[in-house]
């Protein structure tokens, strides 16, 4: 990882205020694309650097119940505010990280969503979080975020090389599979930017 989990949440701590009104084209329809994929009525969700919680607050309508987990507590209370002032009662906003999610044990989880958050983390790193919601043993993964469809044109990168680290296409699909995900989407938003979409294969976990 370019940057420790600490020194990323307090990076993110100083952007939460802003954080909202500072999006992409590529990043707006990636968010679209991984709540159409995600949108499951009556499922219990996962959302996994929620950040101000726009992926959770959009699945909430339709799910029964939204945990939304983040390092960042500035980022945490800015989507607390969000939640409070749209009337979504069935989100929660609380400390978790990908590797540890900080689920309930008695809470059983149908998807597991994330956008533009993994790429933090590096390759290693990103194959344990991975085998980690996979042992949450959800029915479905939903992966939104920064990753190389090509050479990435290092003149117009998509991200900050100093402290993202984003992962190639065929590296997140081999972590899928190997963490027992049959990858049922692959979605190109922009040569920098994609969604993969993973269903738990009959049988297991894979681990
Ligand atoms: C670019 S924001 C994306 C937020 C949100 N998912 C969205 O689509 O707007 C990235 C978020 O990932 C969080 N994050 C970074 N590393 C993380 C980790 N290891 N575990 C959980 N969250 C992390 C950051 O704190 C930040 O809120």
């Amino acid at each position: 990882m370019k940057k420790s989990l600490d020194e990323h949440a307090a990076r993110f701590d100083e952007l939460a205020a802003e954080y909202d009104g500072d999006h992409s084209t590529e990043y707006r329809a990636c968010a679209d694309l991984v709540v159409t994929h995600a949108e499951e009525d009556g499922a219990v969700v996962l959302d996994l650097g929620t950040g101000t919680g726009a992926i959770a607050l959009a699945l909430a309508p339709t799910a029964a119940r939204v945990l939304g987990r983040d390092i960042s507590e500035g980022m945490l209370e800015q989507a607390r505010a969000k939640a409070d002032e749209g009337g979504s009662d069935n989100v929660e906003f609380d400390v978790g990280s990908f590797r540890d999610p900080n689920v309930p044990e008695d809470v059983d989880v149908d998807v597991v969503v994330s956008n533009f958050a993994m790429h933090h983390l590096d390759d290693e790193a990103k194959r344990a979080a991975i085998q980690t919601i996979a042992d949450l043993e959800p029915d479905r993964f939903v992966l939104g975020d920064v990753m190389f469809f090509g050479e990435p044109d290092p003149d117009e990168p998509f991200y900050s090389p100093e402290v993202d680290d984003p992962a190639t296409v065929g590296m997140l699909a081999d972590a899928f599979t190997d963490a027992g995900f049959a990858l049922t989407a692959v979605e190109c938003v922009h040569d920098q930017v994609g969604v993969l979409v993973g269903e738990r294969a009959i049988g297991g976990n894979g681990a």
